[in-house]
């Protein structure tokens, strides 16, 4: 093993890798694409199957990944190495490692164009372009501004030089800090926008649409997207929870950290959808409208409720801020890896990963205007990326974490590991990650393609 193992961060403190944890789950997949999948899938059967998702498959692999990354104290790569060696297992665990930092990747190159998007929307709400505007014009809004390559191009820039520079100044002085009044502050906001939600006139109708489960909706592949958004909600799968996991201290209970975390992004999730299908009912658009769902539903409400101009530059304020948190997680194990392994300065690592994921961005750009027409299977490039990372990447990374875990981990190892309060709870996690996770992941690919 080639591994320089150069002194590694540690988490200030338990709070600290809680925020910074939630930090990374709750992020644009809450509050952008939560809503706008649900409205794609037909809305409460949707839901039911991703809330089981997270219980049954996401919370016990994210206490398998996170107990990864703290057992070795190394990034992803390294990580994977080292387990593989101590467990005495094929060597060829070793390329999961790589899986994750491949996807967070693929993952931050799209994410970054959409976190743009949130930004220019900043400047949007600022300026008052949604002031007494009604659904046609705030779609008007939305398809000028993604028509705009340019446009896109340079906040996608903008966000991906922020994140770099978060990066660049290493775990304690840029993430901590971000976090800690961030994740406050975006419940808050969330809180004051549900308030104005039900004073809509579709407030039960979007309620209904979120929470009343029609099971004929459901297909196949329905079923593989809420199984993907469990994963991608929840950072699972690609190494960025196992790099949190590295920066953890002994001492910290990672399955009760872990339930917390899973518990705080359902419910932004959650409450990002009773905000927008209210919205959507009452001024009669598509539940179906796609990625452009929360830009061209929320901003009528700023437009025409008081205190809207005001409420509109916190709200994309604070979702730019939720997205610099993940997008801060999907870089990490790259850089972390380069920095440990390659002997890279910091900077020069965020510099060189920034610059390729930057580059894989300008696909998704291109894929919402000139390039709309260029389709594999039916889908844009951004459509094609998010499938493979979201539904196939972080899913196949999740069952060979949790088959792992389960299967080739000492059990020694990771009882010790994780130290839960009695050996049932623990009997409880082995019996998910090593059977229940793995079958189920199984189970959808196979009916995905046809043979289920
Ligand atoms: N969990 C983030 C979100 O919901 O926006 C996205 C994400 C972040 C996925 C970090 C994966 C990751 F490693």
């Amino acid at each position: 093993m080639d591994t320089k193992k150069i002194q590694h961060a540690e988490w200030s403190s338990r709070f600290a890798f809680i925020l910074a944890a939630t930090g990374s789950a709750v992020g644009l997949g809450n509050i952008w694409k939560f809503p706008y999948i649900t409205g794609e899938n037909g809305g409460g059967a949707f839901v039911i199957v991703y809330i089981v998702c997270v219980a049954l498959i996401g919370i016990p692999i994210m206490i398998a990944e996170t107990m990864l990354g703290r057992r070795s104290g190394q990034n992803p790569i390294s990580t994977m190495e080292m387990l593989t060696e101590e467990a005495a297992a094929d060597e060829r665990w070793r390329y999961l490692g790589w899986l994750g930092v491949i996807a967070g990747m693929l993952i931050l190159s799209y994410y970054s164009v959409i976190a743009g998007w949130a930004s220019a929307y900043v400047l949007k709400a600022f300026t008052g372009s949604f002031f007494d505007s009604d659904a046609t014009a705030i779609k008007a809004i939305f398809d000028d501004f993604v028509a705009s390559p340019v446009h896109l191009l340079v906040w996608h820039s903008l966000f991906m030089a922020a994140t770099m520079v978060i990066v660049a100044r290493g775990i304690n002085k840029g993430l901590e800090k971000a976090v800690r009044f961030l994740m406050p502050g975006l419940f808050v906001l969330l809180v004051l926008l549900m308030a104005y939600a039900m004073t809509t006139s579709g407030y039960f109708q979007g309620l209904n649409f979120l929470f009343k489960p029609d099971f004929s909706k459901l297909t196949g592949s329905s079923v593989l997207t809420a199984m993907g958004q469990a994963f991608f909600t929840l950072s699972l799968g690609m190494g960025s929870v196992m790099v949190y996991g590295s920066y953890l201290s002994k001492d910290v209970s990672i399955a009760k950290a872990s339930i917390l975390i899973a518990g705080a992004d359902t419910i932004v999730a959650l409450m990002a959808g009773i905000i927008i299908f209210p919205l959507v009912f009452t001024y009669n658009l598509h539940p179906a409208s796609g990625p452009g769902l929360i830009f061209q539903s929320l901003p009528i409400a700023f437009g025409t409720m008081t205190g809207g101009w005001l409420f509109g530059v916190l709200f994309f304020v604070t979702l730019v801020f939720a997205a610099l948190t993940s997008s801060i997680a999907l870089i990490e194990p790259a850089v972390a890896w380069l920095v440990e392994s390659k002997g890279l300065s910091r900077e020069k690592a965020c510099i060189g990963a920034g610059l390729v994921t930057w580059f894989l961005g300008l696909g998704t750009v291109f894929s919402f205007n000139t390039w709309s027409g260029v389709t594999l299977f039916g889908k844009t490039f951004f459509e094609v990326l998010d499938y493979l990372t979201a539904n196939l990447m972080l899913p196949v990374g999740g069952i060979c974490i949790a088959v792992f875990a389960g299967w080739i981990m000492k059990r020694e190892h990771s009882e010790q590991e994780l130290n839960m309060p009695s050996a049932q709870s623990y009997q409880g996690w082995r019996f998910l990650v090593a059977y229940v996770a793995p079958a189920a992941v199984f189970l959808v690919f196979l009916h995905v393609v046809g043979v289920l």
